[in-house]
């Protein structure tokens, strides 16, 4: 029997929580989202979606991870046995379906951190990228063999990985986050300053990042729904929910915690963090427009390359300092990718060692093993179109469902009002009872609604372009890999429920 780990400090706790929440998606993939969601457009569903969907969640898995120690598949056995299995789905949704491809960005970020030292991506930052860098294939099956500078990168990010993770979690994830988090702020804050400064920028944000227009959001409209859709996913995705890492986090906490207090902290400063690096990104791109001398929706290209493209270009027009600059901007996003990278292994890992009583060190290696050779598919030359399907259906159903199934379970299975006792008895901030009627209805209502909405738009029209048959055998096979991979782990295996119980 291994005792669970525990944090070394509350900081520490809250430093990993915000890393683990605070990463690609808050700069690479917020960046993309709201830039094809018409910019100002989306930041008002992501509001709507941080109040009614992601503080609410982040109370309830903060909730259920420290009322019931563990890692989701135990702390969801513990409060109805049967639903160990969608205890199973959180982790083993994000390892296959998050962690394999994040560790495969975050390798672009470490070859790109090279490439700063001579801006080796020339002047067309937008064909470097696709076609010198990833040398994108003509289609989702065409897999055009492994590009090995990417592979190189993911490797060192598994093995990262591994280390961090391989020690215990005060000793490791805890110092890790202590270091990683601080620096990181301050880098950004160089970052977004030095963007605002670029000339067109500070018009490019306030016209199209800060002033919404109305009609977009409309999700009657056409096109409407799709930007809840995404603003929903991305909330999930930045704030690490429906992952089960944030249920594992708070199961490491100390019995008297300041539950309420916790989960404000956390999205609150991820959200803000997300937009700040906002200004950044539009800033940089209204300084593209500008100098292109093209409408700014037309400067550039979205997409998972967004961040790849406009940085460099970026960097291109400093006058001085380029090497610098391009060294920061990437050690930002390799840092606060490897934060979140850590917390999605960890996630997995924990459950297997709550469930079979593994040894940690062991885990780890296997599941970090595992994970890297998962992740060579997002190496090869069809990465990108992989990724991008796999991330679409995984944010969009995976991580939503999730959250839909977790406010039954608190809601209605083990009673928001106890959950809410639970909280208000071991914190100091209290927690009102209108968090009971959000997780009972208004939240999974509106998680509802909203995959309604991406169903729809699902059968309307085929996700980015991409051929019927890639979604459904990439996307949709993915998902159900991983609920099958979810059924088998949640099985009885060797010993009886084999639950290590002395975790507790
Ligand atoms: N929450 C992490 C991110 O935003 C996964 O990147």
């Amino acid at each position: 029997m291994t005792q669970r780990s525990h944090w070394g400090s509350k900081l520490g706790f809250l430093m990993a929580a915000i890393g683990s929440a605070v990463g690609l998606g808050n700069i690479w993939r917020f960046g993309y989202m709201a830039y094809e969601n018409g910019g100002g457009a989306f930041l008002v569903p992501y509001s709507v979606a941080l109040v009614l969907a992601g503080i609410p969640l982040m109370i309830l898995e903060y909730a259920l991870g420290h009322r019931e120690e563990g890692a989701p598949p135990l702390a969801f056995s513990r409060v109805a046995k049967k639903w160990e299995v969608i205890g199973w789905w959180m982790p083993t949704i994000a390892f296959f379906g998050i962690n394999l491809f994040y560790a495969v960005v975050i390798g672009w970020c470490m070859n790109y951190f090279i490439f700063s030292f001579s801006q080796a991506w020339g002047a067309d930052t937008g064909s470097f990228f696709m076609s010198h860098f990833l040398q994108i294939s003509d289609g989702v099956f065409q897999l055009g063999g492994i590009r090995w500078p990417i592979l190189f990168g993911t490797l060192l990010t598994w093995a990262i990985c591994w280390a961090i993770c391989y020690r215990e979690i005060n000793q490791g994830i805890e110092k890790a986050s202590m270091i990683f988090m601080p620096l990181l702020v301050v880098l950004t804050l160089i970052l977004v300053g030095w963007s605002l400064r670029l000339p067109g920028a500070l018009e490019a944000v306030l016209k199209h990042y800060l002033s919404p227009d109305w009609a977009r959001i409309n999700p009657f409209s056409s096109g409407g729904s799709k930007v809840w859709v995404a603003a929903f996913g991305q909330i999930f995705f930045t704030l690490s929910l429906g992952f089960g890492i944030m249920i594992t986090y708070a199961s490491y906490l100390p019995r008297k915690t300041d539950i309420v207090g916790n989960a404000l902290i956390t999205s609150v400063l991820n959200c803000l963090y997300s937009f700040i690096a906002g200004f950044a990104v539009f800033g940089t791109i209204g300084f593209m427009a500008l100098r292109k001398g093209v409408p700014f929706a037309e400067a550039i290209k979205s997409g998972p390359g967004l961040a790849f493209v406009v940085y460099p270009e970026a960097i291109n027009q400093l006058p001085a300092g380029k090497t610098i600059f391009g060294l920061l901007f990437f050690l930002v996003l390799i840092m606060a990718g490897l934060s979140s990278a850590i917390s999605l292994v960890e996630a997995f890992c924990s459950s297997l060692i709550d469930k079979f009583g593994f040894p940690r060190g062991r885990t780890v290696t296997v599941v970090c093993l595992v994970g890297a050779l998962g992740s060579v598919v997002f190496t090869t030359r069809a990465g990108l179109y992989i990724l991008d399907i796999v991330d679409h259906f995984v944010n969009n159903y995976g991580l939503l469902t999730g959250g839909i199934a977790e406010c039954v379970l608190v809601g209605w299975v083990l009673r928001a009002a106890v959950a809410r006792e639970h909280v208000n008895r071991v914190g100091t901030l209290k927690l009102p009872v209108f968090w009971d009627f959000l997780i009972k209805y208004g939240t999974p209502l509106l998680l509802c609604l909203v995959v309604g909405f991406a169903l729809v738009n699902e059968c309307s029209s085929c996700y980015g372009g991409y051929p019927a048959s890639a979604l459904l055998l990439v996307g949709v096979g993915w998902l159900f890999a991983a609920l099958l991979l979810a059924v088998i782990l949640s099985r009885r295996w060797g010993r009886g429920a084999g639950w290590n119980e002395g975790a507790k």
